[in-house]
């Protein structure tokens, strides 16, 4: 293993009421204090981020976004600013999920514009990036990621980027039981921090946390984790029970 420091962040996606996720994080935060060796974060719903984050305050656990938009404030009936976010209490934001390409016409492009707001805000981006199942049968798995990494990026410099991690989930593996092999997602990772090099130098292709995502769980973390690239993981439906999250988090 790296330098890095993992970071085993949760994605509770479009779960939990506000009074199930105080729940969870106090679980959590309690079962988690003795883990000093990871950073770990929870992305819950934006209805429930502050009073989370009211609970976690002075914790080990640190509270993230699922989404935000790239204006600081204005007629955009829906959407949340990068400064409400801070404000709420976030450190991190998760910005081109797979499910928010698919079902929210997320593109590179306005993934690019969400990482430079988040960046301006002094967030965390964790951009998430991921191919299909029919394009890794097809041979496209690394085009199609290169692509992901570069546009996402684009126009970005490694000094506004130096909190940046990047998610590696692979779409067939999410939420389906499929985990990517640590030798699969390995071999990505590789790729990837590869790619960080071309775009901007291996000192920061180095420093960078590249994150597995698709099914994680207790049984798979530490497998996972022995790769050397693989520096920490998103983790969705194993994040929902604090016991749970709090075994992977210890793997
Ligand atoms: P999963 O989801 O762990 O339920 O596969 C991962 C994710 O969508 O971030």
């Amino acid at each position: 293993m790296s330098t890095r420091r993992p970071l085993i962040a949760g994605n509770w996606k479009m779960y939990k009421t506000i009074a199930e996720a105080q729940k969870t994080a106090s679980e959590l935060i309690d079962r988690t204090a003795a883990a000093d060796s990871v950073d770990i974060m929870i992305a819950p719903p934006f209805t429930a981020i502050a009073s989370v984050a009211g609970i976690a305050a002075n914790s080990r656990v640190a509270v993230g976004a699922q989404d935000l938009f790239w204006e600081n404030d204005g007629a955009y009936t829906g959407e949340i600013a990068p400064g409400m976010l801070t404000e709420a209490g976030c450190r991190y934001v998760i910005i081109g999920h797979s499910e928010r390409r698919q079902h929210f016409a997320e593109t590179d492009e306005t993934v690019n514009r969400k990482i430079a707001a988040a960046v301006k805000a002094g967030l965390v981006p964790i951009l998430c990036i991921g191919e299909s199942e029919a394009q890794r049968e097809a041979d496209e798995t690394f085009s199609v990621l290169d692509k992901q990494v570069k546009r996402g990026l684009k126009g970005l410099f490694a000094k506004d980027l130096k909190k940046l991690v990047i998610a590696y989930e692979p779409i067939w593996a999410i939420g389906t039981g499929k985990t990517a092999t640590s030798d699969q997602a390995q071999e990505v990772h590789r790729f990837l921090r590869q790619v960080l090099v071309e775009l901007f130098d291996a000192d920061f292709a180095q420093s960078v946390r590249i994150l597995y995502g698709g099914s994680v769980k207790p049984a798979n973390i530490a497998e996972l984790m022995s790769m050397e690239d693989i520096d920490g993981a998103l983790v969705g439906g194993a994040s929902l029970d604090a016991e749970t999250f709090a075994r992977i988090v210890t793997f």
